[in-house]
């Protein structure tokens, strides 16, 4: 290009931005319609944060619950985000996760396998049956080398650690392009596109104990609203309820639901199983009440009631927090998750090997012999960017996000597996109509020069300016805030400290400078992602202001119950003219048929634990 900086172009019809496996689910599918399509990637492919979705993927096969379809699943994923969800999305997300497994499976995806030889399930938080294909504990890492074989051999253009810094849009409005630098070389490099697809994955790195990886700083998030895309329910975020905390170094760091799924117990300081005491009224009639009930349903899953450590994540979460809060915690601040009394030790070693080695490895404990610590961790946004259901599209034209980058699907709290059917589901409808899009319009858009130069000149003002505020204090100081004040239990005063302090860290970040050259230069790339985080934080932390009461993976201590008013609508944030707003908006009724459908799934629910339908399936250890 020939402005004032040197720039690199290129020109796709379809560029997908992240290549965790909702991006690589939409390459694939426009390649396959015939489009020109880029991959791009801020780390090298194959290393995305899908691999921490560990324990497997949801999905209706009904391999060893035949009882099992998509309408159980479809009440389950409602019922598990409090009825906040998109139901739209939750029906095609049910309906089509199965097939996407399958697809997978053709693929050439290795999924642990049943006795007679179909792909195994096992149990998760919130499905009512044993629903998650696996393969052991380590089924995001299958799912990506999977779709990423398929996306390579279709022959996708892959641009690997390359950060997108903003979107470019047409006279006419809509997204036609995206421009960033290769974080090795610091040079600059835009696309044109006929259609962008956001695969980005979440915003974890805004809190200080999360699962995430470094990627995870709301890029997509941030672009989308930049470019002027509606955001929704921002406020709902889920902190998984077993991360590491011990040692330091491995604080957040995920440990697989799968542990809780195949057996495995929460006790707090006292050696009680706490989490009977709750229980909450959504899942009461289905979840044991005494630890002998409780007990009986690892060898008898027809007759007799599901253990409260498999109710869903918010539920678990806040439980764990309550019991820290009472002076009932482990040694360094959390609980125990036991699994070493309850298995045998070559159970566990085969069934949860990442878990197994994690342990030993980082904290010298061997989860064979004994129970592991763990706590809450900042793990996944339920909000996002607002799209539609069936094609992805955002409410800017030209533009698609798909995963965890796009809200609505999972309401106010995501069932734990249900985030690699989604993006696979809806990865490959964002793909789809991406394509679409792509192929009716004629000739390539134009790099608008004017805006690539204005977002170069915006990235390297960071290098100009002297005794500038370094970026890591600014990143410690935004973790800290959102950490402490928009965490897992969250008050009116508190969050209002927050936005002011986010006000003020706003300003600050415009103050940042960074010295050396831009040839991989960390501190660069933190003032830059840095814009991010803090576009996501301040969304999050309006929406948890406005949004006044406690649903799913949004908690408010001053209105600790949920307001059926507020489960009508969506609190959607927005950007105008450098000022965020954020207004309660209504979200469209469910259809009748559908809502029929939650009644009919729960009266199938009570005939599934007649025995005589279910003899077939009585389950053995290591079978769901
Ligand atoms: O616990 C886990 O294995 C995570 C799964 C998920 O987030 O879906």
């Amino acid at each position: 290009m020939a402005g004032k900086h040197e720039v690199e172009t290129h020109g796709y019809d379809v560029v997908v931005i992240g290549a965790g496996g909702a991006g690589m689910r939409a390459a694939v599918e426009a390649i396959e319609k015939g489009c020109k399509t880029a991959l791009v990637c801020k780390s090298l492919l194959g290393k995305a944060h899908t691999v921490m979705a560990e324990g497997g993927v949801a999905a209706a096969l009904g391999n060893v619950w035949p009882q099992d379809n998509w309408k159980v699943h479809f009440r389950d994923t409602m019922r598990g985000g409090k009825m906040l969800n998109n139901w739209r999305m939750a029906e095609l997300h049910a309906r089509e996760a199965p097939d996407r497994v399958l697809e997978l499976e053709e693929w050439g995806a290795l999924f642990d396998r049943t006795e007679d030889g179909r792909i195994l399930q096992r149990d998760f938080g919130g499905h009512r049956y044993a629903r998650l294909a696996h393969v052991g504990d380590r089924t995001g890492l299958e799912l990506i080398r999977t779709t990423q074989q398929r996306a390579v051999a279709l022959g996708v253009d892959v641009f690997m650690e390359c950060k997108v810094v903003r979107l470019l849009k047409g006279d006419d409005g809509a997204v036609n392009g995206a421009v960033g630098f290769y974080r090795e070389s610091g040079d600059f490099v835009a696309f044109s596109a006929k259609a962008v697809v956001l695969a980005t994955g979440g915003v974890g790195k805004t809190w200080k104990f999360t699962s995430n990886s470094w990627e995870s700083t709301g890029d997509g998030h941030a672009l989308a609203l930049w470019a002027g895309a509606d955001m929704i329910d921002m406020e709902c975020v889920q902190f998984h309820p077993t991360g590491m905390i011990w040692p330091l170094s491995a604080r957040g760091l995920l440990v697989t639901e799968g542990v809780r799924g195949d057996g495995g117990v929460l006790k707090n300081s006292a050696g009680e199983r706490f989490m009977f005491d709750y229980i909450s009224p959504y899942f009461a009639a289905e979840t044991a009440d005494s630890v002998e009930e409780a007990d009986r349903w690892y060898d008898d899953k027809v007759n007799y009631r599901r253990p409260p450590e498999l109710l869903p994540r918010d539920e678990v979460a806040r439980a764990i927090n309550s019991e820290v809060k009472a002076g009932r915690g482990s040694q360094h601040g959390g609980v125990y998750l036991d699994i070493a009394s309850r298995r045998s030790p070559e159970y566990i070693r085969r069934r949860l090997p990442s878990m197994y080695h994690q342990f030993k490895q980082l904290a010298d404990v061997d989860i064979t012999a004994v129970p592991m610590e763990i706590g809450p961790t900042c793990h996944y946004i339920m909000g996002g960017v607002r799209v539609d259901a069936d094609t992805a599209e955002t409410t800017v034209p030209g533009l698609f996000a798909a995963g965890e980058v796009a809200g609505g699907m999972h309401g106010a709290n995501r069932l734990g597996g249900n985030s690699l059917s989604d993006l696979l589901v809806f990865g490959r409808r964002a793909g789809l109509a991406a394509a679409e899009r792509a192929l009716g319009q004629p000739g390539a858009p134009a790099v608008a020069e004017d805006q690539v130069e204005a977002v170069a000149g915006h990235c390297l003002a960071f290098f100009g300016r002297d005794g500038g505020e370094n970026p890591y204090d600014l990143h410690h100081e935004l973790q800290e805030t959102m950490q402490d004040l928009v965490g897992i239990i969250r008050t009116a005063s508190e969050l209002e400290d927050a936005r002011q302090r986010l006000g003020e860290l706003g300003d600050r970040v415009e103050k940042v400078g960074v010295t050396g050259e831009r040839a991989f230069n960390p501190s660069w790339h933190m003032a830059i992602d840095l814009e991010s985080m803090l576009a996501c934080a301040n969304c999050t932390t309006l929406g948890a202001i406005e949004r006044r009461e406690s649903r799913g993976g949004h908690t408010r201590d001053d209105y600790p119950q949920a307001d059926p008013e507020l489960e009508r609508v969506n609190m959607v944030t927005r950007l105008t003219d450098g000022r965020y707003s954020v207004t309660p908006e209504p979200r469209p009724a469910m259809p009748a048929e559908l809502a029929s459908l939650l009644e009919e799934a729960e009266a199938e629910e009570h005939g599934a634990g007649d025995p005589a339908s279910t003899s077939e399936v009585k389950v053995k250890e290591g079978q769901g």
